[in-house]
């Protein structure tokens, strides 16, 4: 089974699905991790040479090529933008990691991420708030890690536990 983790940049999908792949002693990926793997190049230099529209290109292509796996994989933030993607998506069983912007914005701001380079704290927070619909749309279960105090045990715990009944 293919289990995706998704949500805003910042939200702990990395941190997350590799404490819930030890869990589930399964096998983790991270989408970028596999784009910068095949293409040889990092996230930030793919968006600097090639622009954001073929990157989002190579991440499409990227996550088709996985469908059917058995493996626990952290999205990109802006993955489930695409509706080609939030398609392939239904393939999967989808995990929202549901995290306040303010906290988000915190974990972020200081990163080399290519959108937090170039947005403003309001653009950013515009595309949490269309991204979250999205999200939303996509997820088969939903954690609000806030209401877990952001505590990575917790929330890998109550995944584990909504997960049961697709394993
Ligand atoms: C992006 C999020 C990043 C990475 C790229 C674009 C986005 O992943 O895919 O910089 O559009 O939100 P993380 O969500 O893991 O930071």
């Amino acid at each position: 089974m293919l289990i995706l983790l998704c949500g805003f940049m910042g939200a702990g999908k990395t941190s997350k699905g590799k404490l819930l792949a030890a869990k589930l002693n399964s096998d983790y990926c991270d989408l970028d991790e596999l784009i910068v793997k095949n293409t040889g190049m990092s996230v930030k230099d793919i968006f600097t040479n090639l622009g954001e529209n073929e990157f989002r290109k190579i991440e499409t292509d990227t996550l088709k090529r996985l469908i059917g796996q058995n493996m626990i994989l952290s999205l990109g933030g802006g993955t489930l933008d695409k509706e080609e993607n939030r398609t392939i998506s239904k393939n999967a069983v989808v995990i929202y990691l549901n995290t306040p912007f303010e906290t988000c914005y915190e974990r972020i701001s200081n990163s080399e991420r290519p959108l937090v380079k170039t947005k403003s704290y309001e653009e950013l927070k515009q595309l949490y708030n269309t991204r979250s619909q999205f999200y939303n749309e996509c997820a088969d279960i939903i954690v609000n890690t806030d209401l877990l105090n952001e505590d990575k045990s917790a929330v890998v715990a109550e995944i584990y536990r909504r997960l049961e009944r697709y394993l």
